[in-house]
């Protein structure tokens, strides 16, 4: 089996609105894309996935695609994003865009002709269903809240949205449907694409029946997931866009998977996987509690180690997660997968650590590399996201106080990672020169790209290392291939585990603890990156055969008997 040309590559997450605005008017661009492609470069980054930048009227920033063919002009113009794609090859990077074929935008041609002639060709692109005792044809919430049905003007009909009203949802049993995508999806894999991001991609399978479920909620509904979860079939149409599209171009895909059924991660990913790969969120789950967002949970290291190690368990040898701490849809990591004592720039290094060098394809969120933190804001009209307004609203139905319902989003908002990505500390953190159009973090003027490019102890520094290690000449390989193996996993605060590839293996091991650990070594071991810039404690233990971290301490070892 030869070695899939992406393994050993590292995909990073632009936000396009909100990376870097290059003609001032508060929007980030291509243009300001094109602008930071050496950066990018400079961090290590092997391809680009950019969140999508498809025509949109940005009901749900551009996750309403309008027009699969084009670029929205408030990001640039297709030439830009052909020069794009000029430019990164010249850099040896690629571009994975984000594929939304769940659902489409309501203004998108074929939505607009189906609401037209609500009988007719296009109306069966999507799920147009009669009304039920004068009601909608089944009680399902949104995503985003509310009834996922929505009437067709001067029908007895609905159509269904999983997510928002605009968001109607395409009919994948529907083969002419299927037709345009897959000629789409290799209109732009014929450019020069090197993947895609496959959003939200478990909800194209359906019950066609449409049943009812228990109400969920006080708003009488249940959620839209529970018929989801109950459908079949989505290895079908994911085997057809896999063998006509992905497979003829060798393409880099990572699929949006949520709650994978026992035995379906093997049909995902590995050598005749669906995907390259899909994102392991089992870690992000735990942040739900008994009633999901409502009660969000602590975080506790022992669980939180216990998903991404049985993560790593899980997946099948000749397959690959992809390994994530933040996106667009999540709070930042620096302060969720740390405890209290750790929210800081040692534990973002530490947590960095951590997380890149298990097994899997790494995704780093934009951000990330700086510890950018989240941005609760004052009120709840500051927000931008329509999740957070939805939640907000959903709260105070479950009888919460504003001041309650406020803090839940502001724990919880998708806004806390969306925020303008802080290049330096002049005026619009050298994001815009104009009005940002989400508020800047208040913590830019310190924490910022240009800032820490000075500083050797700074967390883009230390990233760019801990990069440069995982893609070395040495060690490349234990990291893209070699094993992983849980090591001291029943520990109180040692997250460590062993990678290792034809004789030789590497330590990683980090003290998320607030106190100092000593454990002995089973085999002599050699420091080849350690997080805090005081190394000198680490490498005197290391010469007694002990390990010794200071609390969010992250250390890489070279195993030293093991290599041959
Ligand atoms: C995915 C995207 C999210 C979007 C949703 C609907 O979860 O990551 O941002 O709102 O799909 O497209």
């Amino acid at each position: 089996m030869s070695k899939p040309w992406w393994q050993d590559k590292l995909v990073y997450q632009i936000y396009p609105k909100s990376f870097c605005d290059a003609n001032g008017d508060g929007v980030g661009d291509l243009a300001g894309v094109l602008s930071k492609l050496d950066y990018l470069k400079q961090l290590g980054v092997d391809l680009v996935w950019l969140s999508p930048i498809y025509r949109s009227p940005f009901v749900d920033q551009g996750y309403d695609v309008a027009d699969y063919y084009a670029i929205d002009p408030a990001f640039g113009s297709m030439e830009q994003f052909d020069q794009l794609l000029a430019e990164t090859r010249r850099r040896g990077m690629g571009v994975v865009m984000d594929l939304v074929v769940n659902h489409c935008s309501d203004q998108h041609v074929w939505f607009q002709k189906a609401l037209a002639d609500p009988t007719g060709p296009y109306a069966d692109y999507f799920y147009f269903r009669p009304g039920k005792e004068g009601g909608p044809p089944s009680n399902y919430r949104a995503y985003f809240g509310g009834s996922a049905w929505e009437p067709v003007p001067g029908t007895d009909l609905y159509y269904l949205h999983s997510f928002a009203k605009q968001q109607p949802d395409l009919n994948w049993y529907n083969p002419a449907l299927r037709e345009e995508i897959f000629r789409m999806v290799n209109w732009w894999l014929d450019k020069g694409l090197a993947g895609f991001r496959v959003d939200a991609i478990i909800n194209i399978q359906k019950q066609l029946d449409f049943p009812d479920y228990p109400a969920d909620g006080p708003d009488g509904l249940a959620s839209i997931w529970r018929m989801v979860q109950d459908a079949e079939g989505i290895e079908a149409f994911l085997g057809e866009l896999r063998d006509r599209c992905f497979a003829p171009h060798d393409a880099f895909t990572v699929g949006e998977v949520f709650n994978l059924k026992d035995g379906q991660l093997r049909q995902f990913v590995g050598e005749h996987g669906l995907f390259s790969t899909i994102f392991d969120f089992a870690p992000h789950m735990l942040a739900s509690g008994p009633n999901g967002w409502q009660t969000p949970e602590e975080f506790k290291f022992a669980a939180w180690r216990g998903a991404v190690f049985a993560g790593q368990a899980a997946c099948p040898a000749d397959g690959l997660l992809g390994t994530i701490i933040e996106n667009h849809d999540e709070p930042r990591g620096s302060c969720r997968f740390l405890p209290a004592h750790a929210q800081n720039d040692a534990g973002a290094k530490m947590l960095g650590t951590a997380s890149l060098l298990l097994r899997g394809i790494p995704f780093l969120y934009q951000g990330q590399e700086l510890g950018m933190r989240n941005c609760p804001m004052d009120s709840i009209e500051e927000y931008d996201d329509l999740e957070t307004h939805a939640r907000y609203d959903a709260a105070l139905l479950e009888g919460k106080t504003p001041a309650e319902a406020l803090a839940l989003c502001q724990a919880t908002s998708r806004d806390n990672a969306r925020t303008p990505m802080q290049w330096n500390g002049g005026p619009g953190a050298g994001f815009t020169t104009g009005r940002p159009w989400m508020r800047l973090n208040p913590d830019y003027p310190t924490r910022n790209a240009a800032a820490q490019q000075t500083d050797e102890n700074s967390v883009l520094r230390y990233y760019q290392r801990l990069i440069a290690l995982r893609k070395s000449g040495e060690w490349g390989e234990v990291f893209s291939e070699g094993s992983f193996a849980p090591v001291w996993d029943t520990h109180p605060s040692l997250f460590a585990y062993r990678r290792a590839f034809a004789g030789r293996a590497v330590l990683v091991a980090a003290n998320f603890g607030a106190q100092p650990v000593e454990q002995p070594l089973e085999t002599p071991a050699r420091l080849l990156l350690e997080s805090t810039g005081s190394p000198a404690p680490l490498a005197a233990a290391l010469a007694k055969g002990q390990l010794a971290l200071a609390p969010c301490q992250a250390a890489v070892l070279a195993e030293e008997t093991l290599q041959g």
